[in-house]
């Protein structure tokens, strides 16, 4: 986790990235706003009832004099943030209606990233990954040449480092979707310092099994690699479709694989469903005693991180980092 970590803090030292907290009236987010704002690497923008984040602070003893706090609802910037929000919903939201909405921290914060006055954003301590997620998914928007975020978790213990997805956002998926997933994470891992070679999983390992399930996947595979050609990019393998054990031992490889592109040594994982995904990474982390780190959102405009409710100080610094690693991509 540390040389995650460490790595990233040095490339964002002195960048000073805005990062907006929505959530300043949770002790876990005006602390860790507390602990990123005397860093060079991240400048918190915490939002909130003044009075309430004041007396929190007081209580806790945090000195937040340096910290920029914004009420959503007597923001001098919300006139402009509620017009801008109209023109982007491009009719699906009335001008009451975007005064309202912009009322709530995230949808407020995720306009504060749009207009520029903010580059990222981590939320989510108190709110549900939909109500984090869906102003991002509606103002923000994916990417040129994506169709759907995704979410991704850095598993990591001692020195091994792997990247599971997608574990947070989409509950179904087509062979395009697992595709495309695929494609991102690797980019991902790359842009997080890795070498990805990326397995996509199933419950088949190279046509031992036959079902719908398994062509989705190894449909997913063809599709994938073809991506990975017409982007040019280096350096990025993807083979499938692999049972877990295939993809991480070397000698399971060698009897369930040979000759496959990955041969045990796989350190990016795209679960073929949300299911398996979210429940992988869970039993990797409870069992198999990883860090989990994340759900790190991929394929938007810019980068918008959920925080679990279960989070820590610790989480809520750490995932900052990372958003603001993001914006360096
Ligand atoms: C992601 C999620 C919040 C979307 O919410 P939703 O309200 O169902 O979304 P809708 O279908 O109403 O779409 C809202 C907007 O988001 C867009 N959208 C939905 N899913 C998207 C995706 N994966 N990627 C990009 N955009 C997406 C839609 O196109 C729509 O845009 P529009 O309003 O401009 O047309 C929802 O799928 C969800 O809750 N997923 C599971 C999350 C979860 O519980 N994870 C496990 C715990 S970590």
């Amino acid at each position: 986790m540390s040389s995650l970590l460490d790595v990233l803090q040095e490339k964002l030292s002195g960048k000073n990235v805005k990062i907006v907290l929505p959530e300043g009236e949770d002790e876990r987010v005006l602390t860790a706003a507390t602990k990123l704002q005397a860093t060079d690497y991240v400048t918190p923008i915490v939002l909130g009832d003044n009075d309430k984040i004041k007396q929190l602070a007081e209580e806790k003893g945090l000195d937040i004099s340096d910290i920029e706090v914004i009420n959503p609802s007597t923001s001098e910037l919300k006139p402009e943030l509620v017009k801008s929000f109209v023109e982007r919903r491009k009719g699906k939201a009335t001008e009451e209606q975007a005064k309202e909405l912009l009322d709530n921290v995230n949808y407020f914060g995720t306009m504060l990233v749009y207009a520029g006055h903010a580059e990222g954003l981590v939320s989510g301590a108190a709110h549900s990954t939909g109500d984090t997620v869906r102003p991002a998914l509606q103002i923000i928007k994916t990417k040129p040449g994506v169709s759907k975020t995704s979410g991704i978790f850095f598993m990591i213990k001692d020195d091994q480092q792997y990247v599971f997805g997608d574990c947070a956002i989409n509950p179904t998926l087509e062979s395009s979707d697992l595709a495309e997933i695929a494609v991102e994470s690797a980019k991902s891992a790359k842009s997080f310092g890795m070498d990805p070679r990326v397995a996509m999983l199933s419950f088949s390992t190279k046509g031992s099994a036959k079902s719908d399930d398994v062509e989705k996947v190894a449909n997913a595979v063809k599709l994938a690699q073809e991506k990975v050609e017409s982007e040019g990019l280096d350096n990025v393998v993807i083979d499938g479709e692999f049972q877990f054990d295939a993809a991480i031992v070397p000698a399971v490889a060698e009897k369930k694989a040979p000759g496959a592109k990955i041969q045990g040594d796989a350190n990016v994982f795209v679960f073929p469903s949300l299911e398996a995904g979210n429940i992988g990474y869970k039993i990797a982390q409870r069992l198999g005693g990883f860090d989990a780190v994340g759900p790190v959102l991929q394929g938007l405009n810019s980068p918008v991180n959920d925080l679990s409710r279960g989070c820590s100080t610790e989480d809520v610094y750490n995932l900052s980092i990372i958003t603001a690693a993001q914006t360096l991509q």
